[in-house]
């Protein structure tokens, strides 16, 4: 079964063919990300114009790579929550507009679930249950998985979503946009002993906080460029930027396993599963497969370019909820929660 996938919830135009869940025949992604850089974050109205513009060259591109023609397609498979919703709405009215014209099947699927599924691709072996943990630039989420229609969300966010923080500990310390891959080439040449910074607590023991640590991270490099008498975050020296962002990276990636084991322990499984664009991070990698193969368990990341946002996800776990009977009709909309 051929399902061509469509991801447009953030700055990404992506149209991918999946063939029986696993199979990624291609996988076509545009990025926005070079007109938000100078604005150091996504501006909505920008990715939005961009998608409308490159959509149907990334579909017709996904279809050609794929080798396949339209009409072998049997599903259409639309991230259609949560997202930005100006661009949601340009993905979903281009599947619609197949799905109507080519009288395709049309499914709208969650954009964190899809993540999580970035590890059944490319024939990874993972088995359900497992608890899941997606840290994208968005969201950070803890699940138990049961099945693919049976995700339970055991904790999230309560500020700040993961890469969000290094997005915005990069920009305090003068580096560029995305945070995430700047912040792991200097943490390589950085002291991740040198500062004590902290994650704040939070009433649940499953969610998360990072607005804190980020803050802590502002009002020390404040403090350091007054002495210095130069309001540049660069006047703390780049030796300083190393241990700042080592220290800061280590301190998210214990929080991450800390809190991924509790779920495990939580549902009794000994099977995680990491996806989200930080998931990139070989540093969190190494650390989570080090502290799993400790603890008895076993853990698995998606290969690096499907951590990312991308198409091949939302088709390949489209095709296991149709499976299970789910389709939605021409009235699909894009859902803010
Ligand atoms: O999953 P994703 O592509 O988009 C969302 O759904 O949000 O994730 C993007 C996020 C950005 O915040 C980016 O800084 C982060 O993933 N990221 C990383 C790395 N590569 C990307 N964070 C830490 N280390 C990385 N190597
Ligand atoms: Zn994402």
């Amino acid at each position: 079964m051929n399902v061509l996938g469509i991801e447009t919830s953030c700055d990404e135009t992506s149209v991918s063919v999946v063939r029986d869940g696993k199979e990624v025949l291609s996988n076509a992604v545009s990025s926005s990300e070079r007109f938000h850089k100078i604005y150091g974050g996504i501006v909505p109205e920008i990715a939005s114009r961009m998608q409308l513009e490159a959509i149907t060259a990334v579909s017709d591109l996904a279809i050609k790579e794929g080798a396949v023609r339209l009409k072998d397609i049997d599903l259409i498979s639309v991230t259609s929550w949560p997202g930005l919703f100006g661009s949601l709405l340009i993905g979903i009215s281009f599947a619609k507009a197949l799905s109507a014209s080519l009288h395709i099947p049309l499914l709208g699927v969650n954009h964190v679930h899809s993540h999580i599924y970035a590890n059944f691709l490319k024939g990874t072996g993972v088995k359900l249950p497992f608890a899941a943990l997606v840290v994208s630039g968005g969201h950070t989420s803890l699940f138990y998985v049961q099945d693919f229609d049976k995700i339970e969300i055991l904790g999230e966010t309560q500020d700040d979503a993961c890469g969000e923080a290094f997005d915005k500990v990069a920009k305090i310390l003068g580096l560029g946009y995305p945070g995430g891959p700047h912040i792991e080439k200097m943490a390589l040449r950085g002291n991740p002993e040198k500062f004590k910074f902290r994650c704040s607590g939070t009433k649940r023991p499953l969610d998360f906080s990072f607005s804190g640590i980020k803050t802590a991270v502002l009002y020390y490099v404040k403090e350091q460029s007054i002495i210095k008498k130069n309001h540049r975050p660069s006047a703390i020296g780049h030796r300083l930027i190393c241990d700042i962002a080592a220290s800061f990276q280590e301190t998210v990636i214990d929080v991450l396993i800390r809190k991924s084991f509790l779920a495990c322990k939580l549902k009794k499984v000994n099977r995680l599963v990491v996806g989200g664009g930080v998931a990139a991070n070989n540093r969190m990698r190494e650390r989570f497969y080090e502290a799993t193969e400790d603890a008895g368990f076993k853990c698995w990341f998606p290969a690096k370019e499907l951590c990312m946002d991308n198409a091949a996800m939302v088709a390949g776990f489209g095709y296991q909820l149709f499976k299970k009977g789910k389709i939605s009709g021409l009235g699909l909309s894009a859902q803010l929660n």
